[in-house]
């Protein structure tokens, strides 16, 4: 089944726009499929429209860098979007210039010197990108330096299932969160060794923190996440046919956050019993111990030093000067243990 939305949008300043039809063309023909506003507006259509539409839908972004696309305000404009919508972002340098700020940070394909080797470059990065929606880091991860270790041995181990447990608010789902974040980061370095983080070609991201999760709505997300939305009209029988056979072409870490709440059966057999290949690495956050045959971290509270650290940071995210509380160190004492170092506490 082709894939849908999975156009990549090309921003360019119309005066390298020989250059960009080029570019066009040559990655059609690599069967990329791309949207280029000079071949596909429509005469008749207005223009303006036509590339906010596209802008929206395409979920991969390339941009064209030279001296005038860098001093266009349309293509600056398109950037800052691209970036603010978290699009996957394919720099081309096509002539020397100031590389944008926020773009700094991303590897671009150098054309400046020949045309076929940045081509290469391209291709090999479009081709190998990283597909994944993890929801966004949005705390200061303190500590836990063993169980982020555990984690990562655990995925690294012959286990398919690795679970996180203990009471809620310990930590679990940030733990998951930050270890997650950590393969994402090394899957998308090509050139990150480490042979304690493992990578992946994807990484999904499914909740049952605040609603009900069920066989149909894991199959949607992992649909989703692999770029094949249009699977998720199929009846549940084929769907999941169709969705394991794509989640085997690929090495992919589910996470399943929340499994205690979990009351579909089916999610539980969907995870035990998928077939081989098993390309699949399961992470799973627990209140509670009701899987066997994984590989399990159990979390407890924080030590006592990551505790007053959490507290110091807290305190100043919310401007509020907590120093009080920590300085007293029988006052410290009396609240750690009250709380049992449980960081939501
Ligand atoms: N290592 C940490 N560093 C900083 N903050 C943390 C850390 N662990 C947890 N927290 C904070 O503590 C709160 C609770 O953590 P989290 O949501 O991960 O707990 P949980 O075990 O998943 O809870 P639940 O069982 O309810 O899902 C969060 O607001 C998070 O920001
Ligand atoms: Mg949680």
């Amino acid at each position: 089944m082709a894939r849908q939305n999975k156009k990549i949008f090309i921003s360019y300043s119309d005066k390298d726009k020989e250059f960009a039809l080029q570019l066009a063309n040559d990655l059609r023909l690599e069967e990329v499929n791309i949207w280029i506003a000079k071949l596909d507006i429509a005469a008749g259509e207005k223009w303006d429209r036509a590339i906010e539409e596209a802008l929206k839908f395409c979920k991969d972004f390339l941009v064209i860098l030279s001296p005038n696309s860098i001093n266009s305000d349309n293509v600056r404009d398109e950037i800052d979007f691209a970036v603010q919508e978290k699009k996957r972002i394919f720099p081309v340098l096509h002539k020397k210039c100031e590389i944008p700020f926020r773009l700094r940070r991303i590897e671009y394909s150098d054309f400046t010197s020949d045309y076929d080797s940045g081509l290469k470059h391209l291709l090999k990065a479009i081709k190998s990108a990283v597909l994944e929606k993890l929801p966004d880091k949005d705390i200061d991860f303190i500590g836990r330096e063993d169980e982020i270790k555990r984690v990562h041995e655990g995925l690294k181990s012959d286990y398919n299932i690795i679970t996180i447990d203990g009471m809620g608010g310990i930590g679990k789902t940030s733990l998951a969160l930050e270890v997650a974040h950590e393969c994402l980061a090394a899957s998308q370095n090509p050139t990150f060794v480490n042979n304690d983080v493992q990578k992946f070609e994807a990484f999904i991201w499914t909740s049952a923190k605040d609603r009900e999760l069920t066989i149909n709505d894991v199959l949607d997300t992992i649909a989703r996440t692999l770029e094949y939305p249009l699977l998720t009209r199929l009846p549940l029988e084929e769907k999941r046919h169709e969705v394991v056979k794509h989640l085997q072409e690929k090495r992919c870490l589910l996470i399943v956050d929340n499994f205690e709440t979990v009351t579909d059966d089916a999610v539980r057999d969907f995870i035990l019993k998928l077939p081989e290949p098993n390309n699949v690495k399961c992470l799973i956050t627990n209140r509670v111990q009701n899987l066997e045959k994984a590989w399990t971290v159990s979390l407890r509270g924080m030590t006592e030093d990551e505790a007053l650290l959490l507290i110091k940071n807290e305190g100043d995210r919310l401007g509020i000067n907590l120093d009080a509380l920590v300085a007293d160190e029988r006052n410290f004492q009396h609240f750690y243990d009250a709380t049992g170092g449980a960081p939501l506490a």
